[in-house]
Formats: structure tokens, C-alpha cells, sequence
């Protein structure tokens, strides 16, 4: 029988009841098993060495460590969203290398682990997401801890070439092998992290497929992320019947959601949508594309750069395409609430998931569970996408191909009901598959399964 849960994540709801797929498992697991959920505090400044402030206890208790601000720019900003983020999604031209940043993120990670490692004992698992948190497991076995530690990477493992560009590539392998396990988001990605470890001379295969580095011994395996599916389907339904969901958006409605990051590809979406406006017959119906994009990270440059880039391509095809009565495209720079999401995603003729990296992208699943089976849309989803590796009955595009994304849009909003019917059902089987309590509970119980940690590696 194992310990108690402790989850180490940067961001931590402050909700009582947390909502979103993702913090829901998570918030599910802890529930059951009790424990910890540990992050940064959401308000900066605070004391920022004196142990873990308490910020809710239920079952479970939450726990924040403080960042100032200068600990925010150089550890959030600049070494996770400067350095490991375009590492992590191919942009390598995006990386700021500044040797402030990788010292403050891995003084935040050795702060985090002497705060954390009061509270965890033995038998205990600990399960740390994402990348802001890399080194975290090298620094909790520093300092004695012997408890098995598990890892998640909800982004894409990067490319071996690309790792060259970290200040200290080797470290890399190093902060990983100080998990027992490590928690990828698709095949693909599990292919890319063991391949660095054969290219790595310090790394041994065992014959069960686990990799011995130095003194510790850890399993990579994939672990495709998933939604809540029976609360978003009920929700979207729920606002159905409910609201009548801005009846001027037109018929065909084409959907878009991302967080205005440059790994969503959406100036390659808008171009495509504007090469699909401009074939277009004047006796055609006419669609329009509603793209929800709120901000984020827009201290940092590039963040900035994507947003004048989209702002001024809405505009020119605009200009070009609208009429009096007629707007092609609705950009909305801001968060919109999840229950008229899931509403908006229901009325939506088709969705376009278009990104150029990512993890798995959870918009693409929770489209396909907000439809109405019997007269659903259509799902044209990037080829980068993680989820692609398992909705393969989506329209498959490659989002550097303007053409074949604006010929994919025409296809699916003119594709016949039995045609759409029996992709959506398809699609629908992969999100049930991956539902996240499932995901939740197979990554605890794959980390409750590794050997104990015996040796306390450096
Ligand atoms: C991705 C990352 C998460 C992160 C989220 C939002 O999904 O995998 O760790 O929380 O983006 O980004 P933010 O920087 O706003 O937390």
C-alpha cells in the first residue's frame, strides 16, 4: 500500500472546485488517494523562504511556493517560455539564451525541492508536471528523498538536434534519469525521448525496455492526455437547449480556439481560410470563421510578434471579403467561458486545428464530444497535433499547406451526413479511449508499479 499523492504542477487552481479536464483528474485523484497539489502562488512577491503557504485543504491540501518578480521573468518567462518552450515545439529561432534565465530556473527547482521534500515521505508518489519543472527530481534526490517520482510532459519531446541549443545540453537526459517514470504524450514522442537516450553513452537499455543511467533505472512510456467526455457532451447539449447561441453567426460556421501562441499555426489558418473565401463561388453559402484566441506570455516577444502578424491578416481579408451584412472573420482576443464553449463548438460546422507543434491539443477532442452524433461536424486537425496519432478519421492536413487546408475546409462543409457520421464516430471511440481520469489513473498506477528507489542517484 502506498502513500499519500503529491502533485507538482506550475499552475494550481484556486478554485474549491476546480474546473478544466486536465485539473479536474488531477483534483479526482487526489480525492480519492489524499495528498498535496503543489505550485506557484498566483500573486507574486510573498515570502519566498519560508516554507509552502497553505492555499486550501479539503481532502487534500494545496500548497504554493512564491516567486517575485524577477524569478517570474527569468524562471516562467525566460527559461520555460524562452528556452524550453520553442526547444520543446521546433522553434529553435525563437530561443533567448541569458544565463540569468537557466540560473533563476534551476535555483526556483533546488528552492521547490528543499520546500517539498519536508513533506514527502517514503512510500510516497509524486507525480511533477511539465517542463517548468525539468530538474526537479535530480534536486529531490540531492536531497535524500526516496520516494518514487514521476514525470509528465504535457508538450512535445523535442527533437534530439534541437536540444543543442540548452546551455548545457547534456543536462537534459540527466534531470530525466532522475525519474522512475517518465510520461510522454504520444508514440511519437516516446520514440524522440528514447532515441535520445541511445545517443547518450552514459544510457543502457535493459532487456525490459527501461533505461539504466548511471545509478537509476526509469521507464518512458506514452500516456495520450484525454478530456472529461460525459461533462463536456452534457454541457454542449446543455447550452443547446438552452441559449440561443448568437443567432447572427451564420449557418456555417467554422470554429477555431487556441491560446494565441505561434505553435498554433493560426496565420496559416487565416490564410488558408481567406484562399478558401476567394474560390468560392458568389452563389455559394457563406461561412464564417470564429477564432477565439486570449493571450498569453505577451511579455515575451514572440508572443507579441504572432499577435500584430494575426491582427493584420484578419484585417486585410476582412476588408477584402466582407459585406454590409456579412463579417468572414471573428477574431476574439479573449477567454470565453467553458459551458458556451462547448455550446459554440455544437453549432459549429466544422473545427480547425491547425497547429505546427503540439503536445496533444485538447480542443480537438473536446469539438468531437460537444457533437450531436446524429448530425455532427467536421474535425480538420493538423498532422503535428498529438491527438492525430489516434483521430485519424479527422481530415488530416499539414498546416504549412495553405491549399490542401483551405480545399479541407470546403470538403468538410460539404461533406454528405453518412460521411460525417461515421467519422465522427470513429473519433469519438479515440477521445473515449483517452478520457482523463482514465489517463490519470494508468499514469499513477504505471508510477506505483516501478521498483523502489534504491540507490539515490546525483
Ligand atoms: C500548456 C502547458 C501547461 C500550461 C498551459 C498554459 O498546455 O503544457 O503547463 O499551463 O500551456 O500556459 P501558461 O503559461 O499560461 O500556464
Amino acid at each position: 500500500m502506498s502513500g499519500k499523492l503529491v502533485v507538482v504542477s506550475n499552475r494550481i487552481p484556486t478554485d474549491a472546485a476546480p474546473s478544466g479536464g486536465l485539473v479536474v483528474a488531477v483534483h479526482d485523484a487526489l480525492e480519492q488517494s489524499g495528498g498535496l497539489w503543489v505550485g506557484a502562488h498566483p500573486e507574486r512577491g510573498g515570502p519566498t523562504d519560508d516554507g509552502l503557504t497553505e492555499i486550501a485543504r479539503d481532502s487534500y491540501t494545496r500548497l504554493a511556493f512564491h516567486l517575485s518578480e524577477e524569478e517570474y521573468d527569468n524562471y516562467y518567462l525566460g527559461f520555460s517560455n524562452s528556452v524550453l518552450w520553442p526547444i520543446c515545439h521546433g522553434r529553435i529561432d525563437l530561443v533567448e539564451i541569458e544565463r540569468c534565465h537557466e540560473a533563476t530556473y534551476l535555483a526556483v527547482n533546488r528552492r521547490v525541492a528543499r520546500l517539498l521534500a519536508q513533506h514527502i515521505e517514503d512510500d510516497d508518489l509524486v507525480w511533477i508536471h511539465d517542463y517548468h519543472f525539468l530538474p526537479l527530481a535530480q534536486e529531490l534526490r540531492r536531497l535524500g528523498v526516496r520516494a518514487r517520482i514521476g514525470f509528465f510532459l504535457h508538450i512535445p519531446f523535442p527533437q534530439l538536434s534541437a536540444l543543442s541549443t540548452l546551455p548545457t545540453p547534456d543536462d537534459f537526459a540527466r534531470w530525466l534519469a532522475a525519474f522512475d517514470l517518465v510520461g510522454l504524450q504520444t508514440r511519437r514522442d516516446t520514440a524522440r525521448c528514447l532515441e535520445m537516450f541511445r545517443a547518450d553513452p552514459r544510457a543502457e537499455f535493459m532487456p525490459d525496455g527501461t533505461v539504466k543511467f548511471h545509478d537509476r533505472v526509469l521507464a518512458v512510456r506514452s500516456f495520450p492526455i484525454g478530456i472529461e467526455v460525459d461533462g463536456f457532451a452534457a454541457a454542449a447539449r446543455a447550452q443547446q437547449d438552452a441559449a440561443d447561441l448568437g443567432s447572427d453567426l451564420g449557418d456555417r460556421l467554422v470554429i477555431g480556439v487556441d491560446r494565441l501562441d505561434y505553435s498554433k499555426g493560426l496565420p496559416n489558418r487565416f490564410r488558408a481560410f481567406g484562399a478558401f473565401l476567394g474560390a468560392r463561388a458568389p452563389e455559394d453559402p457563406r461561412a464564417s470563421l470564429l477564432q477565439i484566441a486570449p493571450p498569453t506570455r505577451e511579455r515575451v516577444a514572440a508572443y507579441r510578434a504572432i499577435r500584430t502578424e494575426l491582427e493584420e491578416i484578419a484585417g486585410r481579408l476582412n476588408g477584402e471579403f466582407a459585406t454590409l451584412d456579412w463579417t468572414p472573420i471573428r477574431y476574439i482576443h479573449h477567454a470565453v467561458e467553458r459551458d458556451l464553449l462547448a455550446g459554440l463548438y455544437r453549432r459549429s460546422a466544422a473545427c480547425l486545428v491547425t497547429s505546427l507543434a503540439d503536445g496533444m491539443n485538447l480542443v480537438a477532442k473536446e469539438y468531437v464530444a460537444a457533437q450531436d452524433p446524429d448530425d455532427p461536424g467536421v474535425l480538420i486537425l493538423s498532422r503535428f497535433a498529438g491527438a492525430a496519432e489516434d483521430m485519424t478519421d479527422a481530415i488530416l492536413v499539414n498546416p504549412y499547406d495553405i491549399t490542401e487546408m483551405a480545399d479541407a475546409i470546403s470538403t468538410a462543409l460539404a461533406m454528405p451526413r453518412d460521411e460525417r457520421r461515421a467519422r465522427h464516430e470513429a473519433c469519438l471511440a479515440a477521445v473515449r479511449d483517452s478520457d482523463v481520469a482514465v489517463w490519470a489513473d494508468r499514469f499513477v498506477a504505471c508510477l506505483r508499479a516501478c521498483p523502489p528507489t534504491l540507490m539515490v542517484g546525483g
